[in-house]
């Protein structure tokens, strides 16, 4: 496939980020369709280049070598099996989904047409495609599907600047449990972080500012060491006094502040325990005084 002609149905985010980037390294985005013609022609305004605003899912992705179907996970499989029941997927095409908490099976209608599906799932966060397209570079995909889908989502991946892996399809559920644990969970772990800032007696706005470079920093610190390396702090160090009084101060608030303040500092403990510096003897009264009533 020299130049293959890539469909994009699902002009969001994902669809947006991928397109603009896959043109600016030579593929074709021949047609860009959503749910309305309005946000086809919005996607395909920033993906650039002379690809067409389609009214329909259908009239995109016909004659098109590349499907991407980047719509909500929800629309994946009927959008595609309305693409197959109008006899729009030609032979051979590839047809390919970003979801990650499902496997190519959401595509069955595709492959009934003779063509190729995968899941590719870039394990990143899209919040705008303004901000994706620069932060795509080093990012992992997986990948799940068939044999012959594979040489051109590796092609797709390197386009993009990342690095393609294969993700099992029994353990799919864990995988994307645990993205959501390195994302979603960070945000929450971010928010309760600055909720107890503010009551504190910080501002909140400060408590937002106060808290970042300390994020940061600790971001940076995973990246150079790794966990459990990366640890600091009083459970790290064995101080279970300092932890006392942490858990005095929470006793005035909330109970599930409380209840996540101990759940995390008990996982914590064995981080420190893993790291070689907190003694297996400090440890336990940690655990004593985080599990207390
Ligand atoms: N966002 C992330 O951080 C992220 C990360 C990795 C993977 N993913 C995956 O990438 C895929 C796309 O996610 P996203 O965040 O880009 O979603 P999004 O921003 O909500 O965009 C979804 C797009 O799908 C279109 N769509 C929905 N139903 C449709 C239908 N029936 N026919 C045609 N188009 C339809 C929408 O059309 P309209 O524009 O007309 O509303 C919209 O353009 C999902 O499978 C998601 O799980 C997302």
């Amino acid at each position: 496939m020299a130049k293959p002609k890539v469909a994009i149905i699902g002009p969001g985010c994902v669809g947006q980020t991928m397109g603009k980037l896959l043109r600016a390294k030579g593929f074709t985005i021949s047609a860009v369709a959503g749910r309305s013609r309005k946000s086809a022609k919005h996607g395909l305004n920033f993906i650039g280049g002379n690809g067409k605003a389609a009214l329909k899912p259908a009239s995109a992705a016909r004659g098109a070598d590349i499907i991407l179907l980047t719509t909500s996970d929800k629309a994946i499989k009927p959008v595609c099996e309305e693409l197959a029941a109008a006899k729009a997927i030609k032979g051979g095409a590839v047809v390919i989904h970003c979801s990650g908490a499902h496997g190519p099976e959401l595509l069955d209608a595709a492959r009934e047409r003779k063509a190729f599906v995968a899941a590719l799932h870039p394990i990143q966060s899209f919040p705008s495609p303004d901000q994706a397209v620069k932060r795509m570079k080093g990012v992992y995909f997986t990948f799940d599907g068939d044999a012959e889908a594979r040489p051109v989502t590796a092609k797709i991946v390197k386009a993009l600047g990342g690095h393609l892996v294969k993700v099992s399809p029994t353990n799919r559920a864990l995988y994307h449990g645990a993205l959501c644990v390195l994302s979603n969970y960070l945000v929450s772990i971010a928010d309760l972080g600055q909720q107890l800032l503010s009551l504190s007696g910080m501002g909140e706005d400060e408590a937002a500012k106060a808290a970042m470079p300390l994020v940061e920093g600790t971001i940076a610190n995973l990246k150079s060491v790794g966990s459990p390396q990366a640890l600091t702090g009083p459970i790290a160090r064995g101080d279970g006094l300092t932890i006392e009084n942490h858990m005095k101060a929470l006793d005035a608030l909330p109970g599930a502040m409380k209840k996540l303040y101990c759940e995390l500092g008990l996982y914590t403990v064995d981080v420190g325990v893993r790291k070689g510096t907190l003694s297996p003897a400090d440890a336990r009264k940690i655990v004593r005084t985080l599990t207390r009533p």
